[in-house]
């Protein structure tokens, strides 16, 4: 019996996938890269925006003919977007081929949902917040970098957001399970290790033993084996400076720093219950940067967000000027059922919202390629992936600072750490040749 899985959305998504992987391969299933020689096809979906909701339904619209082939076929839906009220019995009437539905707290129940999908029946099983098995099997993906969940769940409510209400409350994971995972993984020859968590940094919150985020990083930084650790998503509201004094002193911790800004002005913040000012967010990027030079500096954007002014958005553009991230993640708000900011009726005609991410994301692209073009000349150190997937002739892998570097293919380089001579720069791409 052969298994495919299409991810869609975060990393913690695409590490649930390695989960759900692992739990296949454990009750006998085998991996196939191609869905029409698979007999249980899974979507792993996100609804974080509605155009990631209609990709979803669209993939399921293709996925029916292999069914009409090959009617013995699982067909299954997991994730972010059955979790939401009433969206998996939606799913079932819109999409009568789907055999099976199950959420993102009810992982490890996959063998037996399968099962009872296997004797003919339609299942859905989708429940509220339950704490996450340890000890889960997983398959992981990558050769050398691999993921490490710290916190499931979130409970910042950001106005504009789904996952509060998809993954349920925050939840951290004993320091001594994230600990022992990623010694195991050290021993097996993983390099770099990424903590996954909605908001890393108030890891620790919900247990009583006052670890902190920091304390947590220092631990992990002492691992013998290990050459990098990175993290996703720093929240800019809780980045303590004990946090970047950590970073700072660490050899292992990257010189990267993902902080979604959202928006620039300080009303949209408030409205989006970010908890942070435009001032309290430059003034961290300005201690960070004085604590770890040459670190590179990341974002997330929403425009448009409901009640979204011309200034406001030139606020955004302001800060984006002045703080010149290195790159920008950007998105058009996009209303979710069940969030506080869907309800409002100010929300900004599609054209505006287009408008403006156009001109953000023209901005943004024009500092990225400055900035990378600095780096032409320059050396970076290069954990080594493997071949590009665009271009067999080329290899690839990343610098500390997380950008992506293309550089001629030599055979047995996978997973080792060069040294890269930077020839030519891109918008989102640097290429290199191995330095000698
Ligand atoms: N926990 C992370 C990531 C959450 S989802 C964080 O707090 O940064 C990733 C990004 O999707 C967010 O940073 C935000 O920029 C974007 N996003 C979330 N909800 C959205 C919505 N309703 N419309 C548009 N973009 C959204
Ligand atoms: Fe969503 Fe905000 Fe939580 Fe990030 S911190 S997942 S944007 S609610
Ligand atoms: Fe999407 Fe769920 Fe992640 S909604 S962004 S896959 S937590």
């Amino acid at each position: 019996m052969r298994y495919h899985i299409l991810t869609y959305g975060c990393q913690m998504n695409v590490h649930d996938s390695e989960t759900l992987a692992g739990i296949l391969e454990n009750t006998g299933y085998e991996p196939t890269g191609r869905p029409e020689e698979a007999d249980f096809i899974l979507l792993n979906t996100c609804a974080v925006r509605q155009t990631a909701e209609e990709r979803i339904l669209g993939r399921l619209g293709e996925l029916k003919r292999f069914k009409y082939e090959r009617p013995g076929i699982i067909i299954g839906v997991c994730g972010c977007v059955p979790q939401q009220k009433g969206a998996a019995e939606r799913i079932m009437q819109r999409a009568p081929h789907v055999d099976l539905i199950f959420g993102t707290h009810n992982l490890h129940r996959l063998p037996e949902l399968l099962a009872r999908a296997g004797k003919g029946q339609r299942v859905i099983e989708v429940v509220e917040g339950a704490g996450r098995a340890e000890g889960l099997p997983m398959r992981r993906q990558g050769g050398h970098a691999a993921w490490v969940n710290i916190t499931y769940g979130c409970d910042n409510f950001c106005s504009y957001c789904i996952v509060p209400y998809v993954r349920g409350r925050e939840r951290s994971r004993p320091p001594e399970a994230v600990l022992e995972e990623v010694q195991q993984l050290a021993r097996e020859g993983y390099l770099e290790i990424t903590l996954l968590g909605q908001n890393v940094n108030s890891y620790g919150r919900d247990l009583r033993g006052s670890v902190t985020f920091a304390g947590l990083l220092r631990q992990l930084d002492a691992i013998p084996g290990l050459e990098r650790l990175r993290y996703m998503t720093s929240h800019p509201r809780d980045f303590t400076d004990e946090l970047i004094e950590v970073i700072a002193g660490s050899s292992k911790v990257c010189e990267h720093f993902h902080l979604p800004l959202q928006a620039g002005s300080d009303r949209i913040l408030r409205a989006m219950n970010r908890g942070y000012t435009q001032e309290h967010y430059l003034g961290l990027i300005e201690k960070i940067r004085r604590a770890v030079p040459g670190a590179s500096l990341t974002t997330d954007i929403i425009v448009g967000f409901p009640g979204e002014t011309e200034e406001d958005f030139l606020e955004t553009m302001r800060v984006v000027d002045q703080l010149r991230y290195d790159a920008a993640f950007t998105f058009m708000y996009s209303p979710r059922g069940g969030t506080p900011a869907a309800a409002r009726p100010d929300q900004i005609a599609a054209e505006v919202k287009k408008e403006r991410l156009a001109r953000l994301m023209r901005r943004q692209n024009e500092i990225s390629r400055e900035i990378n073009k600095h780096l032409v000349g320059t050396r970076a150190e290069v954990l080594v992936e493997g071949e590009s997937a665009t271009d067999p002739a080329m290899y690839t892998g990343r610098t500390r600072t997380n950008k992506p570097v293309l550089f001629p293919a030599c055979p047995d380089l996978s997973g080792s750490l060069q040294s890269i001579r930077i020839t030519e720069a891109r918008t989102f791409t640097l290429y290199g040749v191995v330095h000698d």
